[in-house]
């Protein structure tokens, strides 16, 4: 038998070991009014360690996360989703501002060997989304056994035009997600309640322990999405500058260059960094290397950081109609939201359709990251200033560490269901399914 020493530290003082592994794009097929995809999860195995086999779940047969799914701003897209492991789950597609039906939460149920079918108008501008099983009780281990993808939203938007953009040649996807082997390299999923969820000791990029990539000189894009079930990564660049250009809901106004970065659970940020003639290094700071950029020889593609990269239709305070809070919290044996535990039967705040909330996010103990399905929200403040520049664009995940209370504005002027509701929850995936979640709708006066 085969054993493997997943713990071992990656080094920057040798070059990295293996590809990276680029998930391949789905670019759906054109019927007119309707670009389809076509989509399956199920079960098969991925080779983290070279010879050993890890049993996985993935989509479309990848053995490993599932492929990018590219969707065009104002197209109207429908994706078939087919179960094809012997248990029921969802996909749900985060990030996205679309119909609660087609949002793929914990009551759109796909039963083993069903199909259920996606369909939605893309009415936001280009982002990095992603998609995840979202089943009850069952999103950590679904997601931990490999089954997520990205979502990437394009645009026309003239003003990011010139930033890198030809998928896998300098325009990346990068899903950062920690994992725990076992000396057979199985990977052994046991739910967690700890307050900061579990922190496991191997780093996996794409799949990939300790990669590289071979790029053009020039810059390259990176979309950084932070797929892991509770840690939090401390990201900085070795050899280039950091350039933050998007996060969670899409373009920034005007580029950010950071020293460093925080991604927690469920977060996306985009970032551009400069390659020259040596291998540059994104940086952990508890993992160390988290990817070797190398160049490849080939010349730059002639791409640039714009001074502006989009206008964004700021929420000001005197539009706020409602405002609600929310703590996040330990309730009984597991974690909860004001109080509550998750209840599929119970609707926990009803929103009228056309208002705009704010909402104030804070911790009573533990360490927790809110999401929340539909809509894209603007940080009003931390701990009572406002958000540093890099925080300042469309976000539908936010960290709240232990001890800051976030304040953030929404508007829901785009879809109503009276009967199926959206999620909001924590992203650390353990305690999501301890209960720590609730549901809202957005409803029509009068319904
Ligand atoms: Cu990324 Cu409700 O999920
Ligand atoms: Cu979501
Ligand atoms: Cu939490």
């Amino acid at each position: 038998m085969l054993r493997v020493d997943p713990a071992k530290p990656v080094s920057t003082d040798d070059p990295a070991t293996a590809p990276l592994l680029v998930p391949p794009l789905l670019s759906g097929t054109d019927q007119g009014d309707t670009v389809s995809y076509e989509m399956s999860i199920g079960s098969g195995t991925h080779q983290f360690f070279d010879g050993v086999d890890t049993p996985t779940y993935s989509y479309n047969g990848l053995g490993l996360l599932g492929p990018t799914v590219e969707i065009r701003t104002d197209s109207t897209v429908s994706i078939d989703v087919t179960n094809e492991l012997d248990e029921i789950t969802t996909t749900h597609w985060h990030g996205a501002d679309l119909p609660a039906i087609a949002d793929g939460g914990p009551h759109t149920i796909i039963e083993p060997g069903a199909t259920w079918t996606a369909e939605f108008d893309v009415i936001q501008p280009a982002a990095t989304l992603w998609y995840h099983p979202h089943r009850k009780d069952l999103t950590a281990e679904h997601v931990y056994r490999g089954a997520a993808g990205f979502m990437i939203v394009r645009d026309d938007n003239p003003m990011a035009a010139d930033l890198p953009q030809t998928y896998g040649v300098d325009d990346f996807p990068i899903v950062l997600q920690d994992r725990q082997f076992d000396v057979d390299g199985q990977l052994n999923f046991a739910i967690s309640d700890i307050g900061r969820g579990r922190q496991m000791d191997t780093l996996t990029v794409n799949g990939t322990i300790d990669p590289y990539v071979e790029v053009p000189e020039g810059l390259v894009r990176l979309r950084l999405l932070n797929g892991s079930q509770a840690r939090i990564y401390e990201v900085s660049v070795e050899g280039s500058t950091l350039t933050k250009v998007a996060s969670d809901g899409g373009y920034l106004e005007t580029p950010v260059v950071l020293e460093r970065m925080t991604i927690a659970p469920g977060d996306r940020a985009e970032i551009v960094v400069e390659v020259g003639a040596d291998p540059i290094n994104l940086i952990d700071e508890n993992f160390d290397r988290v990817l070797e950029i190398r160049p490849n020889g080939q010349p730059s593609l002639d791409t640039a950081v714009p001074e502006r990269l989009a206008t964004i239709d700021r929420i000001a305070s005197a539009e706020v109609d409602v405002e609600r809070s929310f703590e996040f919290e330990e309730v009984g044996d597991g974690w909860g939201i004001n109080d509550r535990v998750m209840d599929m039967a119970r609707v926990d705040e009803v929103i009228k359709f056309g208002d705009t909330e704010r909402w104030t996010l804070t911790v009573d103990n533990g360490q927790h990251v809110f999401h929340v399905h539909q809509t894209q929200f603007l940080i009003e403040s931390i701990d009572g200033e406002p958000p540093p520049p890099e925080d300042t664009g469309w976000e539908d995940s936010v960290w709240i560490n232990g001890n800051r209370e976030v304040v953030v504005l929404a508007r829901f002027d785009t879809y109503t269901n009276p009967n199926i509701p959206y999620m909001f929850h924590c992203h650390i995936l353990d305690h999501e399914d301890l209960g720590m979640m609730g549901q809202f709708k957005v409803v029509d006066e009068g319904s």
